[in-house]
């Protein structure tokens, strides 16, 4: 039995990365999946792979900052596949470490809006409807050790980071604990995607701050994919609420 098996899925920021892979092991193990992301060249590539092995995928052209945007990506899931079991919140941007004195405003707003309302927004639309489902659903965020340590990312993307973890807790305090609809979120540690190209001009101070966490293995998309995997399936159904940090051991000492 296929451990996603007549489930569907809504995975963001699914065009590249860790959300990728995601979408690609969601489809392998049974869910119908949309492929959300901002771009579109991406999001066409990822669902012509899925579906030339037979599975099942459909393409949504979404950026997480807009409420129009969420609205279009839940309602197809339900459009074209009846139902919505499980929302993946991974798109996330990320800030070149810049430091509080250093950010200004229009970064600050940018990572908040993407990195945590849109997880939020999302979640909101995603409940509404999985509330009335009997099956419930289940959501999965993916935040980032930065939500849990000071220095793994600037002071925009850690404060994005840290706040995902605390809405993940509170779904799983209220809809999860009283309800049916469980919430759980993954801090990765370093992982080789495109990701790392956007940074552009990083901030010493930030960096530094960085390079005093010492060695970090980077991991691979596939592995983070599994742990999501995990996390989305019944496998983990008496899971609500935690943190699973994959990062190779880097926070560890
Ligand atoms: N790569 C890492 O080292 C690392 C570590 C910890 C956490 N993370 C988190 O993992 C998640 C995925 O990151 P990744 O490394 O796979 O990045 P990536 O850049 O390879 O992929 C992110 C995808 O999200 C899309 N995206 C960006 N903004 C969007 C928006 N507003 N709406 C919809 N889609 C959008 C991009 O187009 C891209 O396809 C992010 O939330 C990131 O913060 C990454």
């Amino acid at each position: 039995m296929k451990r996603l098996a007549g489930k569907v899925s809504v995975i963001t920021g699914s065009g590249l990365g860790m959300g990728k892979a995601m979408a690609l092991l969601f489809a392998e193990e049974g869910s119908a999946v949309v492929v959300a992301d901002i771009n579109q060249q991406a999001v066409e590539q990822v669902v012509s792979e899925i579906t030339a092995k037979g599975q099942r995928a459909i393409g949504v052209v979404a950026n997480v900052a807009i409420q129009e945007d969420i609205d279009k990506m839940i309602s197809a899931a339900i459009k074209e596949f009846g139902s919505l079991d499980v929302l993946v919140n991974n798109a996330g941007i990320i800030d070149d470490f810049k430091t509080v004195g250093e950010l200004e405003d229009e970064l600050w707003d940018r990572i908040i809006a993407v990195n945590l309302a849109g997880p939020f927004k999302a979640s909101r639309a995603a409940i509404r409807i999985m509330e009335k489902q009997k099956s419930g659903g289940v959501i999965v965020n993916n935040a980032s050790v930065g939500g849990l340590f000071g220095a793994r990312g600037g002071a925009a993307y850690v404060t994005s980071k840290h706040g995902l973890i605390g809405l993940t807790r509170n779904i799983a305090a209220t809809y999860g604990l009283y309800g049916n609809i469980r919430a759980n979120v993954i801090a990765p540690g370093g992982v080789e995607t495109s990701i790392q190209n956007t940074i552009k001009a990083p901030s010493e101070l930030g960096m530094k701050a960085l390079n005093d966490t010492g060695f970090a293995p980077l991991g691979k998309p596939e592995q983070l994919a599994y742990v999501a995997l995990f996390l989305a399936s019944d496998e983990s159904s008496f899971i609500n609420g935690e943190v699973i940090t994959a990062d190779g051991g880097w926070t560890a000492r």
